[in-house]
């Protein structure tokens, strides 16, 4: 039994963004108001005992519905070496993520319902955030041939996708949307084109220019974001569009959301953070894909936050090893990693400089994401599950190597200070990470 109080809560749901009192019992929200009286509290939690009532003094912090990352990689099956369910569902708890998307692209990649279960039942066993597979498109992610979608998702698949690789046949799309549409869920598209990709390692511009650096032009990503959304049209299927990240994506998204089309997309905070100006040589942890951006991009991306085009927020988590991130530029994989400094980082980048609300962070990052996947979560009203976090704006912590609960490092943020942290995460009501430390369960 919980008591949290006067605490700042903010749930765009109800319109709601204040000081409030929130009960819990039995893992569910049972009474928010202002300001309770104990024996208020006693009453709706059916006890005479207020030790048994864990009390928490909520002043001049935030309480969140949980935060919903759609797009996170955590490794298992296979590469464990990376990152594996357990780690990564710790370090979404102590990130402020209470439910994650685990995208299919492990070894082997989650093309059959047995690894769908597998997933789901990993998630499970740690105990940590809600753990929803995604199942691939196409098996092996060969891009030849659809996986059985209507088995994947009764095994618990929530969405499809091949990310990591884009579908490169427009027919295999056109299919994979058809066929999604009985399942009900989306096809996440990582929309990039191989041929104009080639073998980029930064966006293309004058600054691949500069570092000698092959570049990957901005159309590898819209000329599939826009075949994309017209075989969305087409099928009446549902798009999601992964990370985007050119001023042409958000552009065509734009204009698809205008004519009907069942399109939503996501934008990872490294492509509203940082830009192609940021990358270095040496610098491996800025090597992602998409590649960073360039300033006009950024804007374009800002611009379609606010305007409601880009409908949420999603880190695209992609832990790589040490050794591997310690390659040559050109050599390195793909991938930050972000579980554990995204909200601090958009805290500070964006909502600190007012580009965002604390109630388009709540929308972006846990309301829109609940809904579009169908997910439990994405607000706090009586009667939902306390998927919650207590959020610090004060709260500075150095990012290290022991104090990260992912098992890589390849953030640009490491050695750095970052300020805005959740400090107390529940899911189903169960506390799972207080100060920054997770519980560990018995
Ligand atoms: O940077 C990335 N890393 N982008 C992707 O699309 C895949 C991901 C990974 O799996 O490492
Ligand atoms: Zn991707």
């Amino acid at each position: 039994m919980l008591w949290i109080k006067n605490v700042n809560l903010v749930d765009p749901t109800q319109g709601l963004s204040g000081v409030r009192d929130v009960v819990v019992r039995d893992g569910i929200i049972s009474a928010i108001q202002e300001r309770l009286q104990e024996q208020d509290v006693l009453a709706v939690l059916g006890t005479a005992r207020i030790e048994e009532v864990q009390q928490i003094d909520g002043s001049g912090k935030y309480l969140f519905s949980g935060l919903i990352d759609v797009h996170v990689h955590l490794r298992e099956p296979g590469q464990e070496d990376k990152e594996d369910i357990r780690s990564g569902s710790r370090a979404a708890v102590r990130g402020g993520f209470t439910s994650i998307l685990a995208m299919a692209n492990t070894s082997p990649v989650i093309d059959q319902r047995a690894l769908v279960e597998f997933v789901r039942i990993q998630g499970q066993r740690a105990g940590m955030a809600r753990v929803y597979p995604i199942a691939a498109v196409t098996k092996g992610f060969k891009g030849l041939e659809l996986v059985e979608m209507m088995d994947m998702r009764d095994g618990g698949a929530v969405g499809f996708s091949d990310d990591g690789k884009g579908i490169q046949n427009a027919e295999m799309m056109r299919l994979a949307l058809e066929y999604a549409k009985l399942t009900g869920c989306p096809i996440i598209s990582h929309c990039e084109d191989n041929d104009l990709a080639g073998n980029g390692v930064m966006r293309r511009g004058e600054e691949s220019a500069r570092l000698g650096l092959r570049g990957i032009p901005a159309s590898a990503e819209s000329v599939m974001v826009a075949r994309d959304v017209l075989l969305a049209g087409e099928t009446g299927g549902k798009i999601h569009i992964a990370h985007v990240s050119t001023k042409e994506s958000v552009q065509i998204i734009r204009a698809a959301k205008n004519i009907g089309i069942d399109v939503t997309a996501e934008v990872n905070p490294h492509h509203l953070l940082l830009t192609d100006k940021d990358v270095t040589l040496t610098g491996t942890s800025f090597k992602v894909n998409p590649p960073l951006p360039s300033m006009e991009d950024q804007e374009a991306l800002l611009q379609g936050l606010a305007d409601g085009t880009i409908d949420m927020l999603a880190t695209d988590h992609a832990p790589h090893t040490w050794e591997e991130k310690a390659k040559p530029f050109a050599e390195a994989p793909f991938g930050i990693n972000a579980l554990e400094t995204a909200l601090a980082a958009v805290w500070q980048g964006l909502v600190v400089k007012g580009l965002l609300s604390p109630e388009q962070v709540v929308k972006l990052w846990s309301l829109n994401p609940a809904r579009r996947f169908g997910l439990a979560g994405g607000t706090i009203q009586v009667g939902s599950a306390a998927d919650m976090v207590l959020f610090d704006p004060l709260y500075k912590e150095m990012i290290t190597a022991e104090s990260l609960e992912s098992k890589a490092q390849n953030t640009p943020f490491l050695g750095k200070e970052m300020q805005g942290f959740p400090v107390m995460t529940w899911v189903n009501g169960e506390l799972l990470m207080e100060n920054r430390k997770i519980l560990d369960r018995k």
